[in-house]
């Protein structure tokens, strides 16, 4: 069974429509471990060893939340500058995340098409997400393609509903081996997955 991180940051998250379902579907998902950011450091002041812990014992570290100002809640910044020291996650004797799987999930206010050099943001969420996936590869970890939920404030109830349970069926495969994670890389979107042929779910 792989061993999934879910790193989650919502910083208001009782007003929250989509990463509350979210949560609630996921929520006591055997071998998933989520690790709630703002819950366990309302004033960000992060226990580094604990979170260093973690990851030590996951083998797939996803961050969830938001997509805020084509980025992530404050909390997650912190948390980066903070965990991934110099000497532990990278450098001559920072080995200790290599072979890791590294990727986010996120929910976006905007469509897809918008998305586009001839859209509202111009780019890709590729583009955006940069940033995670370079300090991915120089703490030697492979960077999985996104988990995008697009469209969010054009969908009811029904379609966040659905999303959850997708997202769900996707980490039960992840952590049952029934999704290769090195065919993650090689996808636009981690979404894919769930439609890679089935047994081994590779590419
Ligand atoms: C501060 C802030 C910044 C946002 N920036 C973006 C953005 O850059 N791109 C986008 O598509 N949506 C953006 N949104 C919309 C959020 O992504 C959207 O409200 C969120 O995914 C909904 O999830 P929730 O119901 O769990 O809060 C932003 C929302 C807020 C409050």
């Amino acid at each position: 069974m792989a061993r999934v991180l879910i790193n989650f940051a919502h910083p208001a998250l009782e007003k929250s429509r989509v990463h509350k379902q979210l949560l609630a579907t996921i929520r006591g998902i055997k071998g998933i471990t989520i690790n709630d950011l703002y819950e366990w450091y309302p004033d960000l002041d992060i226990d580094v060893a604990r979170e260093q812990q973690l990851l030590e014992k996951h083998d797939i570290i996803l961050l969830q939340h938001p997509f805020y100002w084509y980025s992530a809640p404050a909390i997650i910044k912190q948390w980066l500058d903070l965990v991934l020291e110099h000497g532990w996650a990278y450098g001559h004797t920072g080995k200790a995340l290599q072979g890791k799987y590294f990727g986010n999930v996120i929910s976006a206010g905007s469509s897809e098409r918008n998305y586009q050099p001839e859209g509202i943001h111009q780019y890709p969420v590729h583009q955006f997400l940069l940033p995670y996936s370079q300090t991915a590869a120089l703490c030697n970890m492979q960077y999985a393609a996104p988990y995008v939920i697009y469209g969010v404030h054009r969908m009811d109830i029904e379609d966040i509903r659905t999303a959850a349970e997708q997202y769900r069926h996707m980490l039960e495969l992840l952590r049952d081996d029934k999704i290769d994670p090195a065919a993650l890389p090689r996808l636009t979107y981690m979404n894919e997955a769930l439609q890679l042929p089935s047994q081994t779910r590779s590419i």
